[in-house]
């Protein structure tokens, strides 16, 4: 059956993101029912007016006589114009009342929906870097665009079932006050038709964790083969991967299928039981009930709106328990991501730190990655204005000495600080303002050459751009790019040479002399010339800022004040480039 504990989740998670809100809607919801029936119930003293059945006290008792009621204290006789008066204005109402039902569940759909995908946006954004190494970044994405709208489906399914239920209350009490044995009957009939399609409810919840999973699957393995598909090209993989991803549409299109034929089937039992309901209605009424004519017609007519109802709910039953899934999965990922939350002091940096170069400082630290240490007990001074190198084997170490200076990583022993101040005690975003940053894979948006420059520091003007750009020897090819700063660069800076999307990054991370520029890797793919011009214009920074370049190059080697090799985690030599020119050691083996 449903899981009652994750709709309760739901509804509790609807109150708190919407609040009382919510409680208008149901209250419209109460009303536009409420009218309805009164609609109905004003049926049969009309009839009776009219000459059909006998009316009168007798008949359709209280109802009857609350509209005749309600009719005489509007100063109103009974009279066919008086009736239909007062049915025409409920309808009204009630059309008033459905309308701004209507209004405000959609606009509390769309405020829920939009409050979880700011939620998640802020949580993954939030999230330390570690967050993004093991967690598959089509997840986070399919919980924003997808999930999220499901979620939508559930509120809007939940409102349905509420309207249902309450909807399903007042017409049945309505008929009950007309025939109490005839109500008895329908309700049983509804009972047995709600066990019926039991097996039903069962299923969609489990189609529903299929329909989670597939749609996550499609999102993460199509943005992997949508960001590789120039190997799946030039490697004549790509049949491999539409085979994969097709492979994922087809369980999706499976699952998709049975939810909404499930729906059709719970419709179809409920349409033809609820004929079978009315057929037997009319008989039992009149040939054994011998129950008036027009109260017969009214209870119709109420059966006839009730029975859709009844099949409304089971149907919404079945939506909503298709989408409870999505609800348990986004609860999980916020979760995870809330988990993850990178903690930092706020507010501004301290005033020392706001101009000039910092200097960095790393006390036996030690860093993990899961459970291997790949750092230990490792020191380093770099001082203001310093320009340091760190060389090292592949795998040494070198980029996570960098993200443990940066705080992306956790140092699990010893201490980071800058300018003396320990890294735990500045505030992270304001610190990494003043850092200019080049990873090993230059990062790039689809955007024009000035956006992806001006990426972490808009307010800088075209002439900082194209000195920045000069900087990083990139001003001639944007020069001579069709567009200027204005040329856009495509996915990931696709439409470039892989040494010109390096100089893009590099100009990125030189814009507005940072206090600490860190370089990893930010030359391997320039020639030698280019190199040579980067290099010229990286001197001309020593001392205004302090740099740390991770390289294999003899010129960035050359250039440093002080030369760090990096050995499993550890220092295994380091000096001047006089120093250590004549090394024996594995720093000679290095370059
Ligand atoms: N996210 C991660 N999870 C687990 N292990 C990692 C992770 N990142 C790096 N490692 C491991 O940590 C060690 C050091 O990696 P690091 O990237 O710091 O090396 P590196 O010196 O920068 O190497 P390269 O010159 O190849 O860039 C390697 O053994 C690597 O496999
Ligand atoms: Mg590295």
């Amino acid at each position: 059956m449903i899981d009652i504990q994750a709709l309760r989740r739901l509804l509790g998670d609807i109150w708190s993101v919407v609040g009382s809100r919510y409680g208008l809607y149901l209250c419209l919801l109460a009303l536009t029912g409420l009218m309805e029936g009164v609609t109905l119930a004003s049926v049969v003293p009309l009839l009776a007016a009219i000459g059909i059945g006998e009316g009168g006290s007798g008949v359709g008792g209280v109802v009857s006589q609350t509209v005749l009621g309600l009719l005489s204290w509007l100063g109103l006789g009974v009279s066919v114009p008086a009736i239909a008066g007062v049915i025409l204005s409920s309808l009204f109402l009630s059309t008033v009342f459905f309308l701004a039902q209507a209004y405000v569940g959609i606009s509390l759909q769309t405020s829920y929906v939009s409050q979880w995908q700011k939620r998640l946006l802020r949580g993954i954004f939030a999230a330390k870097w570690g967050l993004f190494l093991k967690t598959r970044n089509g997840d986070l994405i399919n919980s924003v665009v997808t999930e999220t709208q499901r979620l939508g489906g559930a509120f809007y399914q939940t409102g349905l079932l509420l309207t249902g239920l309450l909807h399903s209350a007042i017409y049945m009490a309505l008929a009950a006050m007309l025939s109490g044995l005839t109500t008895l009957g329908v309700i049983a009939g509804g009972a047995f038709l709600f066990l019926v399609t039991r097996p039903l409810i069962q299923r969609a919840y489990r189609i529903g964790f299929g329909i989670s999973h597939e749609n996550a699957e499609l999102q993460v393995k199509l943005g992997e083969f949508v960001g590789s598909a120039k190997l799946l090209k030039a490697t004549a993989t790509e049949n491999a991967a539409v085979g994969a991803l097709n492979g994922i549409v087809k369980r999706l299109q499976k699952h998709i299928l049975a939810n909404a034929f499930d729906a059709q089937l719970v419709k179809g039992i409920f349409d033809f039981g609820a004929a079978a309901m009315v057929a037997s209605i009319l008989v039992i009424s009149r040939s054994v009930l011998d129950i008036d004519a027009a109260v017969i017609l009214v209870i119709l007519a109420i059966f006839v709106r009730l029975i859709p109802k009844l099949t409304g709910l089971q149907q919404s039953l079945q939506s909503l328990t298709s989408s409870l899934p999505a609800v348990a999965n986004l609860n999980e990922i916020v979760r995870t991501i809330e988990a993850e939350v990178e903690v930092s002091r706020t507010g501004p940096l301290p005033d020392a730190l706001s101009d000039g170069p910092l200097a960095v400082s790393l006390q036996n630290i030690a860093v993990s990655h899961d459970t291997v240490q790949v750092i230990s007990n490792l020191s380093i001074a770099i001082p203001a204005g310093a320009c340091i190198a760190l060389v090292g084997r592949s795998g040494a170490g070198k980029s996570t000495l960098v993200d443990a200076m940066l705080g992306l990583v956790p140092a699990s022993a010893g201490s980071v600080s800058v300018n003396g101040i320990n890294l735990n005690e500045l505030p992270l975003y304001g610190l990494r303002q003043r850092i200019g940053y080049m990873g090993q894979e230059t990062m790039l948006y689809n955007t024009t050459i000035r956006g992806n420059i001006l990426w972490s520091q808009p307010h800088h003007s075209d002439e900082a751009v194209m000195a920045a750009a000069a900087s990083a020897a990139a001003d001639a090819f944007i020069s001579q790019s069709p567009h200027g700063l204005d040329t856009m660069i495509g996915d990931r800076g696709g439409r470039l040479s892989g040494g010109e999307r390096q100089r893009l990054g590099l100009a990125r991370a030189l814009l507005g002399n940072p206090g600490l520029l860190v370089l990893d890797e930010a030359a391997s793919a320039l020639d030698a010339e280019t190199d040579a011009a980067v290099t010229r214009a990286l001197e001309l920074l020593k001392g205004k800022v302090t740099m740390i370049v991770i390289s294999h190059r003899l010129s960035s080697v050359r250039m440093a004040d002080y030369i760090y090799v990096l050995d499993k985690g550890q220092i295994v030599e380091s000096g001047t480039w006089d120093e250590l020119k004549g090394s024996t050691g594995q720093f000679s083996r290095l370059l």
